[in-house]
């Protein structure tokens, strides 16, 4: 049997008896499948810092596709019922139809989505969902080739990802998202085109803030623009209602476009904090897990794993880490603006977003 849920009202089946220290269950897994990435963009992996020669994880310390399985399962025996495959870019982890196919028959996983940047999308898309795959988004940034080529270092092209787009439509996905991440006067510019696209296309297309993840993208404050601006802007060409979550702690603010013909969705992680109902848990490519987008540390699952822990030594182990789990650090950055310490944040790439 094969898990497969047609749209994306996959909603999670039961909330986790287990909670954080500020009482926030555990419901959804990230993992990153491996760090490395086709793309270098300048928000995530700038060219600068990830050269040619940068040395990214061996394949040695990747965890296995087994690892992962049976790491899942013990997150479901948590409270775990989503799961996302990230990367870096998923799609270059080989065999990761076999991953899928494995993920796809636990119990207890109700939704198994994938984040692309869409670059192999083509070749692989009709694999990928008969894998068993639920639920596809794509990074796309823009629609100006310029822009684009600015925005990843000059990695892909925007028709690369709209033929990945295509071919994951026909090989049978629906309610594809699409996120772009908004910098000022980088791809505010055209934000209506990538509207008009998604809309005629059938797609969710969703606007993140720009982030202060990771410690090499340059943020500032005055690069964000805020998801208010951009939904003002929307809604004065194409009228917006808003509509209500898919399931508890969802991070996108929804919205139907008046006139019936699609959903839009915007991330404000900036302007609007949404740490209080965060049920995330990311799994790093070498087996660290980590409870906050933003966490300077995780804990290594690996060595256990590898060393023979026991199923119920892990779950402690795990279950200790979400117990006390106290991030908020969006939040924290909302009310005190400048925050005062620095310190070595985890890369996007490494957990992926
Ligand atoms: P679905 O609602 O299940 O489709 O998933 P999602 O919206 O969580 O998935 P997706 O990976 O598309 O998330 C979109 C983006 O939102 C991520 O790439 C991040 O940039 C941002 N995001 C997701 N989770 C968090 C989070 O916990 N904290 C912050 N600050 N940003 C997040
Ligand atoms: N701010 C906001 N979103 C980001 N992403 C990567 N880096 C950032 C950032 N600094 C997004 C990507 C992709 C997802 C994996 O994370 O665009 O959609
Ligand atoms: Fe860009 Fe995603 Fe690759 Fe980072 S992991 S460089 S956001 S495509
Ligand atoms: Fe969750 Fe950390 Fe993002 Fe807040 S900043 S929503 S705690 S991942």
């Amino acid at each position: 049997m094969s898990l497969r849920v047609s749209d994306q009202n996959c909603e999670p089946r039961h909330i986790s008896p287990l909670r954080d220290s500020f009482q926030r269950p555990m419901q959804d897994l990230r993992i990153s499948v491996i760090d490395r990435c086709n793309f270098r963009c300048t928000y995530c992996m700038p060219e600068e810092n990830y050269g040619e020669h940068y040395s990214f994880l061996s394949k040695n310390d990747w965890l296995t596709f087994g690892e992962i399985v049976r790491l899942t399962k013990l997150f479901v025996q948590l409270g775990v019922s989503k799961v996302r495959l990230t990367g870096g870019e998923p799609l270059l982890r080989p065999n990761l139809n076999q991953l899928i196919q494995h993920l796809g028959q636990l119990a207890g996983i109700h939704d198994l989505a994938l984040t692309t940047n869409g670059a192999f999308l083509s070749g692989q898309a009709k694999e990928l969902f008969e894998s068993g795959l639920c639920r596809l988004t794509v990074s796309l940034d823009t629609l100006d080739e310029e822009i684009f080529q600015r925005m990843n270092g000059a990695r892909g092209t925007v028709q690369h990802v709209l033929d990945g787009i295509t071919k994951a439509t026909s090989a049978g996905f629906r309610n594809i998202k699409i996120n772009a991440v908004i910098q000022k006067n980088v791809n505010d510019g055209k934000l209506i085109d990538l509207v008009t696209y998604a809309r005629q296309a059938g797609h969710i297309l969703r606007f993140i803030e720009y982030m202060d993840v990771g410690n090499c993208n340059h943020w500032k404050s005055t690069a964000v623009v805020p998801s208010k601006t951009i939904l003002d802007l929307i809604s004065s060409r194409y009228p917006l209602i808003p509509i209500k979550p898919n399931y508890y702690g969802e991070v996108a603010e929804r919205y139907h476009f008046q006139d019936g013909q699609g959903e839009i969705g915007f991330i404000s992680s900036v302007s609007q904090p949404f740490c209080g109902t965060c049920t995330r848990l990311r799994l790093s490519t070498d087996g660290k897990l980590y409870t906050c987008l933003f966490a300077t540390s995780g804990t290594d699952l690996r060595t256990p794993l590898r060393d023979g822990a026991t199923d119920t030594e892990l779950i402690d182990i795990i279950a200790k880490v979400w117990h006390k789990r106290n991030d908020k650090y969006s939040e924290n950055r909302y009310l005190f603006q400048a925050l005062t310490s620095k310190p070595t944040k985890i890369e996007m790439y490494q957990i992926g977003g």
